[in-house]
């Protein structure tokens, strides 16, 4: 008898393995395990043996990191994507990405499932699942721990009992990495009163160093060199990460509301992200119009709850690409930013497009600003707010039989 296949996202880790034997034992699957890079930094090698000795047919490796960088990380840097103005995304972004490759394995090899590793706590099981959904609503997906409730003791209960290799060092954290930022979760870091112990984190460094410079320059939205040094999104990012990170930047210690209602202190290490989307900002602040940037704040704040809520493939996501990147076509210059243990802030700008103009600015004589132009101005301006106040005034006078209160 030929078992239907099911193609299952693997990263190796206890969810996931035990997945692959789930799936073989319980839903009778033949499963085949697609790993998709993102910029995690694993062994690939060791992943991809560790899915054959727990039972795949088959494991497919896929470098996306270009393609995460080029058409998730840099829309990101573009709408200055921060949920809840704090977590610059990386996770939430990977997860459409990686839902696409599975199902495009899927396709070529006729299977009749995806699955995931995800709990039924998480939002990762959204985005995988819509996702998913979007592309092909035919696809059945299976996602064992959320099936079945699994809690963690129970999954390596049967880890344990089935010899599927776990970790010796049973990992601390639950830690999910890419190109774009570290994720942390779990462990001590629960109680949210608990400072992060400085072993959580692997991206910022904390040593007392000195204050360091670093310049970004960017051309329609895109970061596209660092320190007068041209280079690819993917090494321009490692280079930031370091380089800022080396400073003690880039730690985001936070309470999210998760997209099913739970709220969760989430600790992220992402240097580049950080500085990156700071620099950005204060680029936009000097080319685009005070209209542009009011109405941008309200884009860029809807596109990253729709990312992290799992609507990457929502037409409206599209939509707000578009806006967003009209307006970057003149988001191109330098910034400068100043790190000192731990602290990061822009401290100069200069861009072509550049509405900040020195002779309407200057508080010294070549001005070509006409002060005599404001006091008609301001008068205009203020109108509806004196005839308020002179209102309230009025009517507290008549009451009072004609004398002045207070
Ligand atoms: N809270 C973040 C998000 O929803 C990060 C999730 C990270 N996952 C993990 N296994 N640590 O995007």
């Amino acid at each position: 008898m030929v078992n239907d296949k099911a193609v299952l996202a693997y990263s190796g880790g206890l969810d996931t393995s035990v997945c692959i034997r789930y799936l073989q034992k319980l839903y009778h699957f033949d499963v085949i395990t697609v790993t998709v890079d993102c910029g995690q930094n694993d062994d690939f090698k060791e992943i991809e043996k560790k899915a054959r000795a727990i039972g795949a047919i088959k494991h497919i490796y896929i470098d996306a990191k270009e393609e995460f960088a080029l058409n998730y990380v840099i829309p990101s840097i573009k709408a200055n994507g921060l949920y809840q103005n704090k977590y610059p995304l990386a996770t939430a972004l990977a997860r459409p990405l990686i839902a696409t490759k599975v199902m495009d394995v899927a396709n070529v090899e006729q299977a009749v499932a995806v699955a995931h590793g995800c709990t039924g706590k998480g939002n990762d099981q959204i985005r995988f699942d819509i996702t998913m959904r979007c592309l092909n609503p035919k696809l059945k997906i299976v996602a064992p721990i959320r099936d079945m409730n699994l809690t963690r003791d129970i999954e390596i209960k049967f880890a344990e009992e089935q010899n599927i290799p776990i970790n010796a060092v049973a990992n601390k954290y639950s830690v999910d990495l890419n190109i774009w930022g570290r994720s942390i979760e779990g462990g001590d870091i629960e109680d949210a009163y608990l400072e992060p112990p400085e072993e959580a984190f692997q991206l910022v460094k904390f040593s007392d160093g000195n204050a360091g410079y670093i310049e970004l320059e960017f051309k329609d939205g895109a970061p596209i060199a660092v320190d007068g040094k041209y280079m690819n999104i993917i090494n321009l990012i490692e280079y930031v990460n370091k380089k800022v990170g080396a400073f003690g930047v880039g730690i985001v210690d936070h309470i999210e509301d998760r997209v099913v209602g739970i709220k969760s202190r989430e600790i992220y290490e992402a240097p580049a992200a950080i500085a990156i989307i700071e620099a950005h900002k204060d680029l936009e602040k000097m080319v685009l119009t005070k209209h542009e940037l009011r109405f941008k704040q309200l884009v860029d704040e809807q596109w990253s709850w729709m990312i992290y809520s799992g609507l990457w493939q929502d037409p409206l996501r599209t939509d707000l690409d578009r806006f967003i990147d009209e307006t970057q076509t003149k988001v191109s210059g330098k910034v400068k930013l100043k790190m000192r243990r731990g602290a990061l802030s822009v401290i100069g700008r200069e861009s072509a497009y550049s509405l900040y103009k020195n002779d309407l600015a200057t508080f010294s004589t070549g001005s070509t600003f006409d002060q005599g132009l404001a006091k008609g101005f301001v008068e205009l301006w203020g109108l509806q707010s004196i005839t308020a106040n002179a209102v309230v005034t009025e009517v507290k006078f008549d009451r009072n039989g004609g004398k002045n209160s207070r």
